[in-house]
């Protein structure tokens, strides 16, 4: 098993890649586009503004900046469509046939996104819903919050789950045959009694994973955060696990932020290629990958994980 990483824009580096390399993308992309884009991320970075906003203090605790897509103008909509046909069509090119794409979004934008993935000939399998209590919505009106009759009313539904989009690439003929020529497919089953589902139980990211990538920041002292979407090593292992139905391949992350994903993939034993345009979050992977891996969650102690062959099958696969 081994995975490499690549600092740059992954629609130019997975120009590199050959057609039918990778076995399966897993990744957790910019949901709305904008709140990447270096003004955006240099606000969050300071705290002041911009598409990241601090929701409302909880019990007397400060939270943590949360991108806010309802302020999402039409040609920030129209700047996401693009973002995500040039996605669709780099990664349909790159998948093996039958080639599975997991990718996290939102409610509010997950049927933009999911429009361009089919214009890019990608085959839409699920939406899988991840368990997880947000921030997001259930506010009352601005300034209502004693008002008599408005304090009873919120805007929007305090949103407790996470889509994620199930996609795939099509291909002839029969899985079992495909599953010969390329290994790609199906999903590989949680065991012999129990398929893989498309409700995820859900939880938070765990402290001392947040912490682990907190101190893999390249920065010191104030300017040490973790990555705001860091995800949970338990979601991520269940997401690679499904993706290689024979577990063998190779995962690709083309948006992979501090690392998770990668990590995920080499708990398991998977080879794995990660890509990150921003340089803070692309040193935070490199330095948070190995020690993310060596946490502990139920997936890897699978009886099919404790005893597949952990050699690896190639990176140089994909080119
Ligand atoms: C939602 S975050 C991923 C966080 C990741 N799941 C983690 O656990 O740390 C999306 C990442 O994509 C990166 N990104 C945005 N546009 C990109 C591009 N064109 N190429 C590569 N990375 C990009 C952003 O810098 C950001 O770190």
């Amino acid at each position: 098993m081994s995975y490499e990483l690549r600092h740059g824009n992954c629609f130019e580096v997975l120009e590199e890649f050959d057609e039918n390399s990778i076995h399966a993308v897993v990744t957790d992309p910019p949901y709305g586009v904008v709140e990447f884009e270096t003004a955006n991320i240099e606000k969050m970075r300071d705290g002041v503004g911009g598409v990241w906003r601090i929701p409302p203090e909880l019990d007397g605790s400060k939270r943590k900046p949360l991108p806010r897509f309802t302020t999402l103008s039409e040609s920030d909509k129209q700047k996401l469509r693009n973002f995500f046909e040039t996605f669709g069509t780099a990664v349909e090119r790159v998948l093996r046939p039958g080639g599975h794409v997991f990718l996290a979004t939102t409610q509010l934008l997950m049927h933009e996104v999911s429009n361009q993935l089919d214009e890019a000939g990608l085959e839409r399998r699920d939406v899988l819903i991840r368990e997880t209590k947000t921030l997001r919505g259930g506010d009352r009106p601005k300034g209502s919050h004693d008002h008599p009759e408005y304090r009873s009313v919120s805007s929007m539904p305090r949103v407790y789950w996470e889509p994620w989009l199930l996609y795939r690439k099509p291909f002839d003929g029969r899985l079992d045959e495909n599953l010969d020529e390329w290994q790609t497919g199906g999903l590989r089953r949680e065991s012999s009694e129990r398929p893989f589902t498309d409700l995820l139980e859900g939880g938070k990211t765990p402290k001392t994973e947040t912490e682990v990538v907190r101190n893999a920041h390249p920065g010191d002292g104030e300017k040490q955060e973790a990555h705001p979407n860091l995800k949970p090593q338990s979601l991520m292992r269940e997401l690679c696990h499904a993706s290689l139905p024979l577990q063998r391949g190779t995962i690709l992350d083309p948006f992979m932020g501090s690392g998770s994903t990668i990590a995920a993939a080499q708990a398991l034993g998977y080879d794995a290629v990660g890509i990150e345009l921003d340089e803070t979050f692309y040193q935070m992977a490199e330095n948070a990958i190995p020690r993310l891996a060596e946490i502990s969650t139920d997936v890897e102690r699978r009886d099919d994980i404790q005893s597949r062959q952990t050699e690896s099958h190639s990176l140089s696969e994909y080119r």
